[in-house]
């Protein structure tokens, strides 16, 4: 089996060896070649991992422009901090490699368009980590959407409710480094809100604040805990998202989507069953559980050898940072925000 050989930047962080497991497990069209991290205990815990679980050997290295400029590699995962996914991903795709880059996919969208015009000029493959556009669920929402099971779509929202970042490292904390809580964690909401609502945000308005997060060395942090987000879309329809990352409670999350026929909910508090209700009074409780495309890294290898776009564009990775790039700057200067402004 042809596979792909793959070079792993921020290998040894939480992302990439979360929960005892690795990246690219059960992907059997992928093969780890090189692990890149800059802290070398970092990088040997990887290694460990890596070498236990794959049962590979991967090449070491502690500079990314080392392990790139080394050859013998066809793409690289970029898992490192938010604030340098630009440069890393620029530098793969530079030097011929096909990229698959976490998200947020960049910290402004000036940032996310150079990492385009690179794959563009090298003709290479864009992956993102958008992993809840890999979920059945999502998509077979959008499915019974277009099919106008709940009529014309007037409202969407969601709810989420993290515990606290304090068990997160540093440069979360700090918004100029992650682009901040909603950047950083509510990309992946707007990810799926567009699919449903097909169009773009236009106005944004945000209010947050902070309640919880002040770093361990009594400095408050910038990172906003709890905030209320309300966007415009294009096509009229109203989207909202409430976050709440300051209570001890365990992830939570909850979506709806009304129509003029019906509605769509779900929540995390039972399984993220779907609930379908018609103004007729009809009603369908449904289960969705599998992944899409064998989930973003079985995509992105087979998006490589077999030469299609992956399932999540580079297009929808920038439109996934509209609103909550503006909401950042609703929040922050108390006022709305045109999604033009970003431009
Ligand atoms: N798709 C998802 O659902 C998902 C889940 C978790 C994290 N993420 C994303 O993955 C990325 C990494 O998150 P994380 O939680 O693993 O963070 P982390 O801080 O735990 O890991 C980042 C790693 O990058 C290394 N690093 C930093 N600078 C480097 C450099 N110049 N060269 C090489 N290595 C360097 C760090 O030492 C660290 O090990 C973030 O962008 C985050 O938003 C995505």
């Amino acid at each position: 089996m042809k596979k792909v050989r793959i070079g792993i930047i921020g290998a040894g962080g939480q992302r990439c060896c979360f929960h005892g497991g690795c990246v690219f497990d059960g992907v059997p069209n992928a093969e780890v070649a090189a692990l890149c991290d800059n802290v070398p205990e970092k990088l040997s815990h990887a290694n460990e991992m890596y070498s236990k679980i794959l049962g590979c050997k991967p090449a070491l290295y502690e500079d990314y422009h080392e392990m790139i400029g080394k050859g013998g590699l066809d793409a690289v995962y970029v898992a490192g901090p938010n604030y340098l996914h630009r440069e890393m991903a620029v530098a793969a795709l530079d030097a011929g490699l096909h990229v698959l880059c976490e998200k947020p996919f960049a910290l402004s969208l000036k940032e996310a368009d150079e990492i385009i015009a690179a794959a563009e000029r090298n003709g290479r493959i864009l992956g993102l980590g958008m992993q809840m556009h890999y979920r059945e669920r999502y998509l077979k929402i959008g499915e019974l959407i277009a099919a106008g099971e709940i009529g014309r779509v007037t409202q969407c929202w969601c709810m989420e409710h993290r515990p606290t970042f304090i068990a997160m490292k540093d440069w979360v904390w700090d918004p100029a480094l992650s682009g901040g809580a909603v950047v950083e964690k509510n990309c992946h909401h707007y990810d799926v809100m567009d699919i449903w609502v097909d169009s773009d945000p236009t106005l944004v308005y945000a209010t947050g604040g902070i309640l919880r997060h002040f770093t361990p060395h009594g400095f408050r942090s910038g990172i906003i805990d709890h905030a209320w987000i309300v966007n415009d879309y294009a096509n009229g329809v109203k989207g909202m998202v409430g976050i709440n990352f300051c209570e001890d409670s365990r992830h939570h999350r909850e979506f709806g989507i009304i129509g003029t026929k019906g509605r769509i909910d779900f929540s995390t508090a039972d399984g993220e069953i779907v609930h379908l209700r018609k103004n007729t009074g009809e009603t369908a409780d449904l289960v969705f559980d599998a992944t899409v495309r064998g989930d973003i890294f079985q995509d992105f290898t087979d998006s490589v050898l077999e030469g299609h776009a992956p399932l999540v564009t580079a297009q929808m990775g920038r439109r996934s940072l509209l609103v909550p790039l503006a909401a950042e700057i609703s929040m922050r200067e108390k006022r709305a925000v045109h999604v033009s402004e970003l431009e």
